[in-house]
Parts: structure tokens; C-alpha cells; sequence
């Protein structure tokens, strides 16, 4: 879709249900449409039941009739396939549909989401229904893109997706012999000696709780199968629509740091990466930017869609906060800021009843293009008018954090590991300290080329797959930066633990052997203990750089081989020993950093680092918390975007970045002048590169 050579502005519209009412309603919201500037809408995302009242009869009248009314208007269209909530009369008709949840209770019909990814039925007529209306519609030229099902996820635990884990297990290990090898199921009698005796990991089974395994290489293989099976499931409507659209451009919505989807092993199979960003209010805007930066490092080498996001309020959260004026605005703005070439919403008009009455939408219950909301976007729809240039540029990162779903399953399930630690946040951490730096970051998968970065840091890298050690080490002697941190190179993909000592295959790398890790309780926050013993305050602390900084939860303690000591813990049995180290190799360096800190200590250090590798200036300028910058360009210009996340008006003194013009002002800002923005206020500002 966004590759479209003849869409020339960013696509702007949303979810339009219209189902819900009668023609003069569909009618008015025509015009109101068209009073934002909207230019597409997402049709069809939930009328399987509508299009399919048995299993021989396929009704697609009225959907012609918005289909034609849409287009009537000009509008774009994302034609969703309706899948992703299944026919009461399916359910009752075919109950293998149902799932089987995590606690092995079967459920009934009822919500949506809720599909057997293996059930035959499912599988049937789901692809059907996508082949049927591909056929249909497939001399639509307005339709953009194909939006198959929508926000995949969750698991079923049901005797069909056992059946099928056993075929997926005989189909990657071959036999038994390494099956029990690689799961190491001598540990508590678990040896198989029939496929059939292998049980999927649940409440009933290998898990205590929901987080944790007494298996974890099970609960993890069987997380990858899951994965593999809505991926069957997607695949299976994409072939169905490309047997009759070859060239239809195919996405569904994904939902950011979703732990239940390793969207990497999907991505190769979308021809853009779309999802849905709906911000908890007041959530910080470094977290909102690094799962923009995820999302588009799924496919790195083009913009992304943002599929939707709320008008005003999501009404799913314990407070459903308005979003305030400006920040519907400011909020898109950051999403293209960091690579969307579309801004979307769920939805235009507000529904009348049932559990979505409430959540935000461009047509509110009153029908009224006087509410606040509906006038903001008709003034943001205008403005992005102007802007359809910045179409098809990306930012250009010269860092990279490795962000890896394996990983975070396997930190997780394994007992053993810090709970208070969370590997997100970990990614978190990093990305949050480089985002105050004004540092474009691409995160990325573990199997990404690194060659074009200067700096890739690899965040608490518990398993380290086949060939990642050998990437990591090749990049690092020809020149590159690598930064590992806390748990590095316990496990191997499988969740066997190295034998070599830790960190295993990045050992030689990291130029230590880390010989333990101790976890403390956290009593005290982030200060530095004043005479307590770490025992009593749960906080250690190191002196790096001329001052101190405080350090938790977790402890690597460990011994430098080759690599020099850059600080040493100051408390505790391990005083002395190395807390940050860096091993210099032939013309890079790689650093290790064995414990987790306050955000002072991960800012100055990136700090130091980045200039050393000139990835910014001794003298750049830091900007205030609230203010962010991020740039996308496309080799002739460069568009830097300045976004105001704060609720108060801010005046900025612009330094050689704050230059150019300002594409929503058209006012030219030079070096020195004032760059004046207010509440919530966004500049971009474009000069040449
Ligand atoms: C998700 C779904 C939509 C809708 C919105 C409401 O993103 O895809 O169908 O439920 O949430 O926030
Ligand atoms: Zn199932």
C-alpha cells in the first residue's frame, strides 16, 4: 500500500463500521468524512456473520453498497477479511472452532480473537471467505492494501493443537532421542517414548503460573509453534486472496511489544508492517518512539502503516483519559516521526452499544462536526495535506538495539532469572537514555545486518542463537561497538545451558567469565546506600567517571580475562570485582555491563560512547525531557520533526539540527533563532542534506 505510486498524501481515515446503521447515517457520515479530509477507510474487519449466514451462502450486498458509497467519495479503501471473529452459527455448528485456554477449560462462542488456530473449520472457511472476497472485489482499484484478520494472538490449548505440536516437534527434531536430548528430560522422569505422551505446556501441566515453566524448553518450543500456527492461518487467506489478486498488498494490524507473536518470523510475510498504538494516557513518549522503532525495524527498509490509534479516549483502560487538545495531533506526529506513512484510527464513527460504546471516534455519538475532537482532526486532516513529500523517506539510525521474542520467552519462562527484571524494560532502558540523547535507534532482530551501525547494544542476551555470537564478533573486529548487559549468553536457542562458562559463545568476545549472579530485593529506590549493607537496601553501587552510581536488582559477579575494568562494585562479598568492562578487539570495542541502573548512568555512558564514535557532537545540545527530535530523510532532504510532549509552551534556542523550514508553519528557522512551540506543538523542519 504505501509503496503505491499513485498515492501522493499520507493516507489518513480509519476503521469504518458501518453495519451498525441505516443508510442515512452512512450517508452523513460521508460528508463528515470528507469534512476531516479523510482518504481511506478499513472496511470489513468484523462482518464474517453478515457475509456468511451458512456455510454455501456468501451475501457481499451490502458491503457493495459501502464499498460503492466509500468509493463514491473518494475514498481509499484497506479491505479487511473478516476473520478475525467467527459466525455464532459456526461455533455451534463446528465446535472444534472453540479454543481451549490456558487453564484447559473449552470455551463456547462468545467475544472475538477466539478461533482454534488448527481447528479444520477455522481453516476452511477462513480462507475461504478471504478467496471469496478477493474474487469479489478484485477489480477494486481503490483498495490499497488487504487487512487479513486482525491483531492475531492468544493460544489454545486444545487436543487438535496438541496433535499438531507433535507433528511440528517429529518435523524439527526428527526423533525422540533428540527431542529428550535438546529438552533435557532425564531432569524429573520426563523422557518420551511416544510422541503422544507430549502435552501441551499449561495450568494443568508444566506451569505453576502463567510466566514461568517447570519446562521452559517446552513452554518455548510450543510458544514458536503457536507463532508458526496464526501464521499458517494468515498465510493460508493470503493465498487465497493472491490467487485472485497476484500483486494485492497484504499486512494485518500488529500490537507493538505483543509478548505472544514473534513478529519477526511474520514480517517476511507482510509487504508492510502496520499496528495499532494505543498509548496508556501519560505513558512516557521514549516508550511510545522505541515501539514505533520496533515495529518498523520489523521491516527495515520502508515505512510502516499506523493502522489505528484512538481520536480521544480508549475505553478498555481503568481511567479512560481524554486524550488532551493537541495531543491526537502531537501523537500522530511522533508515529511519523519514526517512519509511518499513514494515520489511522479505530474509529469514525462511535458504536452504538457494546463493550467499544465508548472508545473514541471521529464521529462522536452526537453526530455533532462541532465536538472538539472532530474539529481537531478536520484541522490536522488539512495540514497533513501538505506533507505527502515526506512519503517513502526513513530515519537513518547509526545505533541499533537487538530486540529478540525468543529471548524474552526464555528470560521469562526459566526460573531462576530476577523477576523484578523485565526484558522489555530492559530494552526500555537503553532505548530511553538514547532517546534523551536525540539518537536515532532502529531496533532490530538478532539476524539483521550490522554493518551499517556504529553502536549495537544487545540488552540482557540470555540466548544466544546459532550464528548471533559469530555476527556480534565479526562486527565488532571490523570496528563496531557492541554493549551487552546483565544476563549475556547463558542459553543456546534451545535453552540448554553453555557449559563454558558464562557468557558462553560471548566469552571470548566480552573478554570475561562471569562466575555467578546475585539478586537483592530492592528496598530503597535508586539511592545510593549510605553505610547499609547492599543486604538491607537491596542497592549496590560503582564509581565510574569521576561519581558514583547507585545499581540493583541484579549482580553479575565476575572475573576480566582480557578485558580492561572500567568500574568494580563497591559493596557486598564482590566489592572490587568488575561491574562494567570493555574488551577491546582488533578495531572495535565490546562492553559488558553486569547490572542494572538508574537512567543517569545508561545517559552518560551512551553519551560518552556516542561521541567517541562521533554518532553526535561533544557540544550537541540536550534538549529539555520533554522536547523530542527525530529525523527522516530521503538523500536530497532531510525532515526533522521537533515534538513538544509537554502540556506547557516551550521556546527553544535552535542549534544546527532546529534548522529549516518549517513545513507546518512555512516559517525558515536559522541557527540562533527561537524555535517556538507550543503545548503539545510539533515543527517539521526540512533542509537540505
Ligand atoms: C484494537 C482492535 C480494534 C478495536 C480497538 C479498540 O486495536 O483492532 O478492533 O477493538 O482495539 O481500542
Ligand atoms: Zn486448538
Amino acid at each position: 500500500m504505501i509503496n503505491k505510486d499513485d498515492i501522493k498524501q499520507i493516507l489518513y481515515g480509519g476503521d469504518y463500521n458501518p453495519e451498525q446503521w441505516p443508510q442515512e447515517v452512512r450517508e452523513e457520515d460521508m460528508r463528515l468524512l470528507k469534512g476531516v479530509s479523510a482518504n481511506v477507510v478499513t472496511l470489513n474487519v468484523f462482518s464474517w456473520a453478515k457475509l456468511q449466514p451458512d456455510e454455501n451462502t456468501y451475501d457481499f450486498r451490502d458491503l457493495d453498497r459501502i464499498v460503492e458509497q466509500v468509493s463514491a467519495n473518494g475514498m481509499n479503501i484497506v479491505m479487511a477479511t473478516s476473520t478475525a471473529a467467527m459466525p455464532a452459527w459456526m461455533a455451534h455448528r463446528y465446535p472444534d472452532i472453540l479454543r481451549t485456554d490456558f487453564e484447559g477449560r473449552k470455551h463456547r462462542f462468545g467475544g472475538r480473537h477466539n478461533a482454534c488456530p488448527h481447528s479444520p473449520t477455522y481453516r476452511k472457511y477462513s480462507a475461504a471467505l478471504a478467496g471469496k472476497l478477493a474474487e469479489h472485489y478484485k477489480d477494486q482499484k481503490n483498495i490499497v492494501a488487504w487487512h487479513i484478520s486482525n491483531e492475531y494472538g492468544g493460544r489454545c490449548y486444545c487436543e487438535q493443537c496438541a496433535k499438531a505440536f507433535r507433528v511440528w516437534l517429529k518435523d524439527r527434531y526428527g526423533t525422540l532421542k533428540v527431542l529428550n536430548d535438546i529438552w533435557n528430560t532425564a531432569f524429573w522422569s520426563h523422557t518420551f517414548y511416544d510422541w503422544e505422551e507430549i502435552q501441551l505446556p499449561n495450568a494443568l501441566t508444566e506451569h505453576l503460573e502463567e510466566k514461568r515453566s517447570q519446562f521452559p524448553g517446552i513452554t518455548l518450543d510450543f510458544y514458536r509453534f503457536t507463532t508458526q500456527s496464526l501464521l499458517d492461518n494468515y498465510r493460508a487467506e493470503v493465498k487465497a486472496i493472491r490467487s485472485f489478486i497476484p500483486d494485492a498488498s497484504v499486512t494485518t494490524n500488529f500490537m507493538g511489544h505483543y509478548k505472544e507473536l514473534d513478529y519477526k518470523a511474520w514480517a517476511p510475510y507482510l509487504d508492510f508492517i502496520s499496528w495499532d498504538n494505543y498509548p496508556a494516557a501519560g505513558e512516557d513518549p521514549a516508550d511510545i518512539a522505541m515501539k514505533h522503532d520496533l515495529m518498523r525495524g520489523l521491516k527495515n527498509d520502508r515505512p510502516f502503516a499506523l493502522m489505528e490509534q484512538t481520536p480521544s479516549v480508549s475505553n478498555w483502560y481503568t481511567y479512560p483519559t481524554l486524550k488532551r487538545p493537541g495531543e491526537m495531533r502531537k501523537i500522530s506526529y511522533q508515529a511519523m516521526a519514526h517512519g509511518a506513512d499513514t494515520v489511522m484510527f479505530f474509529q469514525m464513527r462511535q458504536c452504538r452499544g457494546e463493550c467499544e460504546t465508548f472508545h473514541g471516534a471521529f464521529i462522536s455519538h452526537s453526530g455533532s462536526d462541532q465536538t472538539r475532537t472532530y474539529k481537531e482532526l478536520a484541522s490536522f486532516g488539512q495540514e497533513l495535506k501538505g506533507l505527502g513529500e515526506i512519503l517513502g523517506t526513513l530515519p537513518d539510525a547509526k545505533v541499533a538495539i537487538l530486540f529478540d521474542w525468543e529471548n524474552w520467552w526464555a528470560i521469562e519462562a526459566t526460573p531462576g532469572m530476577c523477576l523484578e527484571l523485565d526484558y522489555v524494560e530492559e530494552v526500555k532502558t537503553w532505548y530511553r537514555a538514547l532517546y534523551h540523547l536525540g539518537i536515532s535507534t532502529d531496533v532490530i532482530g538478532c539476524e539483521e545486518d550490522l554493518e551499517k551501525y556504529s553502536l549495537v547494544i544487545a540488552p540482557d542476551l540470555y540466548m544466544v542463537k546459532k550464528g548471533v555470537a559469530e555476527r556480534l564478533s565479526t562486527y565488532a573486529k571490523n570496528g563496531g561497538t557492541v554493549i551487552f548487559s546483565l544476563y549475556s549468553g547463558l542459553a543456546d536457542e534451545n535453552n540448554n545451558i553453555t557449559q563454558r562458562g558464562y557468557p558462553g559463545e560471548l566469552r571470548e568476545m566480552t573478554g570475561i567469565w562471569t562466575e555467578e549472579y546475585d539478586c537483592l530485593e530492592l528496598k530503597k529506590t535508586d539511592e545510593i546506600p549510605d553505610g547499609l549493607e547492599p543486604e538491607e537496601t537491596g542497592l549496590n553501587s560503582f564509581y565510574w567517571e569521576g561519581r558514583d552510581y547507585a545499581c540493583k536488582h541484579v549482580f553479575a559477579i565476575s572475573h576480566p580475562e582480557r578485558a580492561e575494568v572500567l568500574a568494580t562494585y563497591e559493596k557486598a562479598f564482590y566489592a572490587g570485582t568488575p561491574v562494567l568492562t570493555c574488551n577491546r578487539t582488533d578495531r572495535g570495542n565490546v562492553y559488558y555491563l553486569g547490572t542494572k541502573c538508574g537512567p543517569d548512568f545508561y545517559r552518560d555512558f551512551l553519551k560518552k560512547i556516542a561521541v567517541s564514535l562521533g554518532i553526535i557532537t561533544g557540544d550537541a545540545a540536550v534538549y529539555p525531557e520533554e522536547i523530542e527530535v527525530t529525523d527522516r530523510s530521503n538523500g536530497t532532504y532531510r525532515y526533522t520533526f521537533v515534538l513538544n510532549h509537554g502540556r506547557k509552551s516551550i521556546s527553544l534556542p535552535a542549534d544546527r539540527r532546529l534548522c529549516g523550514l518549517d513545513m507546518l508553519t512555512g516559517k525558515t528557522i536559522t541557527q540562533g533563532d527561537a524555535l517556538n512551540l507550543d503545548a503539545y506543538g510539533v515543527a517539521i523542519l526540512r533542509s537540505p542534506q
